[in-house]
């Protein structure tokens, strides 16, 4: 029998509202007993279902050190007899934590975050099959080494590619151009296919090792947008900015000349874009003239994960150009 583990996060999945038809507001009630004990027997899935809460928080106010302190949770429960952990999160951030735990877990056991966009008081809420099949999930060989996970609205999406691109629908989660890893039904768990990206095991980067992550801000490009911007991250300590670029990673003149002298101050820059897609190295801008880093298909949430993962090691712009095409 396997031993699944659910750590509860907070999020609407463990939400309360005064009224079922009310879905946008409400208040966080439910502890991971309840969510675990609201849902009927495992069928189809022989598991041990054990709960934890390990925060009560609304995720757009999770830090650097809540995913420290997550990954170390998850690595000590996984190092031990847990054989995969359900961790239950608000969707705001949900693909922010879901990328650091696949770069920071040391296991191939699953990890797959799950959640709800309608409260558990809805008259059609969408947490407790969710939960149910994400611990079916879990629970499976087929996820087994595939890295962390999202499973939302009956698909399983890679951590690297998962965005919450709708704010209320139960169909908020996309993996972009990538599609969906896997999905659930009735009892069956499908893996369609694993990212060719490293993760978990494959990844250099230790939680246990950090107390706390470089400053990385983002920044969001439009037209006619001032360079003083990126004075004003480096004034609040940024270390490091990733950009949503317009197109394919574009920059006005004015904050090319700015970035190159960010480079040589030892600021890491790097180039994603705002649209859905591949920015390829040296394409719309010469990153070995500038000194930034290309993001290749990663949102500038996620870049900004993995470029302050990445300056714990280094801020030389090749080398963490490594790390963003391995990862
Ligand atoms: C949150 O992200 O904590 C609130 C919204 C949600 O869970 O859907």
């Amino acid at each position: 029998m396997r031993h699944i583990h659910v750590l509860a996060i907070g999020g609407t999945i463990a939400s309360r509202a005064a009224d079922p038809v009310i879905c946008t507001t409400y208040a966080p009630l439910l502890s991971a007993a309840d969510l675990v004990e609201s849902l009927p027997p495992m069928r189809d899935t022989v598991a041990h279902v054990t709960s934890e809460d390990f925060l009560k928080i609304d995720s757009a106010s999770l830090t650097g050190e809540h995913w420290l302190a997550m990954a170390r949770r998850i690595n000590e429960l996984l190092s031990g007899d847990v054989d995969g952990v359900v961790v239950t999160h608000g969707t705001d951030t949900m693909e922010e934590t879901a990328y650091f735990l696949n770069l920071t877990v040391k296991s191939f056991k699953p990890v797959i975050l799950t959640g709800a966009m309608r409260p558990a008081s809805s008259m059609s809420a969408d947490g407790p099959l969710n939960l149910y099949q994400a611990i079916q999930a879990a629970a499976s060989d087929a996820v087994r080494g595939a890295g962390t996970m999202i499973f939302m609205n009956g698909t399983l999406l890679a951590a690297r590619e998962a965005c919450k691109i709708q704010p209320v629908r139960p169909d908020a989660f996309t993996a972009r151009e990538m599609g969906a890893v896997g999905c659930v039904a009735d009892g069956k768990v499908e893996m369609f296919y694993h990212s060719t990206k490293e993760h978990t095991l494959s990844t250099p980067f230790e939680a246990e090792t950090l107390t706390s992550l470089p400053k990385v801000d983002i920044l969001y490009a439009y037209a006619g947008a001032e360079p003083e911007m990126l004075d004003d991250c480096v004034k609040r300590g940024a270390k490091g900015i990733a950009i949503a670029c317009v197109g394919n990673g574009n920059l006005r003149p004015v904050w090319r000349d700015r970035i190159r002298e960010l480079a040589r101050e030892g600021i890491t820059v790097v180039r994603c874009s705002r649209a859905n897609g591949f920015v390829n190295r040296n394409g719309a801008q010469d990153d070995d003239a500038l000194g930034t880093v290309s993001g290749g298909n990663l949102s500038a949430q996620k870049a900004r994960i993995l470029l302050m993962l990445a300056l714990t090691f280094t801020s030389d712009p090749a080398e963490i150009q490594e790390m963003f095409d391995r990862f």
